[in-house]
């Protein structure tokens, strides 16, 4: 979940450490820090909070080394202190990391009893005090990182520099990704190629079990068995790692409003436009006439696009589908039995739990498709075939654009499926792909609600609880609301199945409590109606998210509605994803949150 970068330069190094950082901020941002090699000593400079407070504690202590690493944090072990701040250091040796020890305590029993102390929470101080340890015994730097990783036991990515060692810069990957970045008489180390895209774009990607000796000259990659190996060298495309708000105040705003781009670009690369068909990529190769089951497992925003998709496969390809948040998923071992796909779902490609499902599913022999939209991700690398988001970088931490783009992607796959399964005539697909190319243009016309939505978020900013209703495939994106304003506003929020209110969370409703109906005009529309007249009989404050006719046919004020164009009820998804986006932006915003990066959350969670 946190950010490393590592530089061996040429000239003073903490000035990019610093912009690095800011680039990995979505990974973590509780606390930060940068160690640099001066004359030989290693010295840091670590601050709790936003990398500004680094930045500051920076001006007045300039870190001159020519190499150096750096860190943004999101603590796993210890709460996040100047103290727990990385890089963790000795006199001998300064190490950052991502991902968690999992044995960290047995290995600070076998420090302790070797009468080591110990001055932060943290399980990565451990690595730095094992390292420690096998240098004081005499080892150099590489033997001491050879002998001390296998007794690490988790998921990590680390990086290390050395007292009096001006040339050598160590990582480590187990789990966690870590890039090597080939400059020109310069050699970077980071999370992922946006961290290192200022000085390369030539990346190679270290595999699980990897470590690597980088001196400015050399790159020397070696396996889990210390073998050396060959990594191949990548070149990155620039346009994937811009990274700039624009003219919007915050990264979630323009992420919102990029979407009938990104969802137009990544629509073109699932159709051909000119006859109105689905066209997959060539690398893309399934027969879905031959699959009895399809598994999906996501987390998170990912796995409501994944709910929303089992309702189109199902519903348009006549294929069950099982769907698992990933974190269930992978430790529910499901028997991997029949002609199955596996189809996992991520933004970033690197969640833990995601990764860990789609290992599951590769060692049971299931062929696996990753909807994903970082092209050089663990998730995409690993996958038997991907499906490509073109999304582009997504910083803000609450998945926006991403999600819209699985959306697209997934509805194609399911048309797709459909043809293939002879459950959609020729006619049918290509009303389905006309109504998913419309999807574009409409989202402009919803995005130019903004206003009145900020409005309506104004009310919703006083509210302690807040209900999100939807069926069929708006449920999903009920749950889908609900999630994001409590993740960016921090009201407790719910998404129900409108026919379930009935049930039992119907007793929470009353006058103080907004509840958010989304109800497009599909073939369940009269039944959400009634569901939300039973709101209104208790005094609940609705807010109905429909077309122009289903706000008169629910009797509805104009005020209390945010009217949507009339569209396809199988792609309304697509477009009532953006006033729930909307909505919880606005929320957040007028109370003063802190929009791209929520509290305690970070953008890639590769920790389970
Ligand atoms: C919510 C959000 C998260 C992610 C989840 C999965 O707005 O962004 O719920 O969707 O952490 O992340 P990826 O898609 O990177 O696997």
């Amino acid at each position: 979940m946190c950010g490393i970068i590592g530089i061996l330069g040429n000239s003073a190094v903490a000035g990019n450490l610093l912009d690095s950082l800011k680039r990995l901020e979505y990974r973590g941002y509780d606390s930060a820090g940068i160690a640099t090699l001066e004359n030989g000593v290693l010295t840091r400079v670590r601050a709790e909070g936003k990398l500004r407070n680094l930045e500051l504690r920076l001006a007045d202590h300039p870190l001159l080394g020519k190499i150096g690493i750096g860190h943004t944090r999101w603590a796993t072990h210890g709460r996040p202190t100047e103290a727990n701040a990385h890089p963790h250091a000795t006199s001998r040796v300064a190490v950052v990391h991502n991902g968690i020890i999992e044995n960290f305590r047995e290995l600070r029993e076998a420090l302790a009893a070797e009468n080591i102390k110990f001055s932060t929470q943290t399980d990565t101080e451990v690595v730095a005090l094992l390292i420690d340890l096998a240098l004081s015994r005499g080892l150099s730097p590489i033997e001491a990182v050879r002998e001390t990783l296998p007794l690490l036991k988790g998921a990590f990515a680390l990086a290390f520099i050395f007292a009096d060692e001006e040339n050598l810069l160590i990582g480590a990957r187990a789990g966690a990704p870590l890039a090597v970045g080939h400059g020109n008489g310069e050699n970077y180390l980071g999370s992922d190629a946006l961290a290192l895209a200022p000085f390369t774009n030539r990346i190679s990607y270290l595999e699980d079990g990897d470590w690597v000796v980088i001196t400015r000259e050399s790159v020397t990659v070696y396996n889990i068995e210390n073998h050396t190996v060959v990594r191949p060298i990548n070149i990155v495309a620039q346009g994937t790692l811009v990274a700039d708000k624009g003219n919007f105040s915050h990264f979630m705003a323009k992420e919102i409003h990029e979407q009938p781009e990104v969802v137009g670009r990544t629509i073109a690369h699932y159709v051909n436009m000119a006859n109105g068909t689905v066209s997959l990529p060539e690398d893309i190769q399934i027969d879905f006439s031959s699959i009895d089951r399809l598994v999906i497992s996501a987390c998170g925003t990912a796995f409501y696009a994944g709910t929303i998709a089992k309702y189109w496969f199902e519903q348009l390809a006549g294929l069950p589908v099982e769907i698992d948040v990933a974190s269930e998923f992978r430790y529910r071992e499901p028997p991997l039995t029949g002609r199955g796909l596996a189809l996992f779902i991520s933004q970033s490609g690197e969640t833990a739990d995601t990764l860990a499902s789609l290992r599951y599913t590769n060692a049971g022999g299931w062929p696996s498709l990753a909807v994903v939209n970082v092209p050089t991700s663990t998730i995409a690398r690993e996958s038997t075939m991907v499906a490509p988001t073109l999304a582009g970088p997504e910083i803000g931490v609450a998945s926006t654009k991403a999600f819209t783009c699985q959306l697209a992607v997934l509805l194609a796959l399911a048309i797709h499926a459909g043809r293939a399964r002879g459950m959609l005539s020729a006619f049918a697909e290509q009303e389905l792909v006309t109504a998913l190319l419309s999807i574009p243009a409409l989202m402009s016309k919803v995005l130019a609600h903004d206003v009145e939505i900020e409005q309506l978020a104004r009310d919703l900013a006083k509210a302690k609880d807040v209900l999100y209703l939807g069926r069929g495939l708006s449920f999903p994106l009920a749950l889908e609301g609900a999630l994001k304003l409590k993740e960016l506003s921090y009201i407790h929020a719910e998404g129900y199945a409108a026919g379930e209110l009935k049930h039992g969370p119907i007793a929470l409703i009353d006058e103080t409590m907004p509840v958010i109906v989304l109800a497009p005009k599909d073939g369940v529309f009269e039944k959400t109606v009634s569901n939300l007249q039973e709101v209104a009989a208790r005094g609940g404050n609705i807010i109905l998210i429909g077309s122009a006719t289903a706000a008169t046919e629910a009797g509805l004020e104009r005020e209390t509605a945010i009217v949507m164009p009339d569209v396809h009820h199988i792609v309304s998804p697509l477009l009532y994803a953006l006033p729930v986006q909307l909505l919880s932006y606005h929320t957040a915003r007028v109370m003063g949150k802190d929009v791209d990066q929520p509290r305690n959350l970070a953008k890639s969670v590769t920790v389970e």
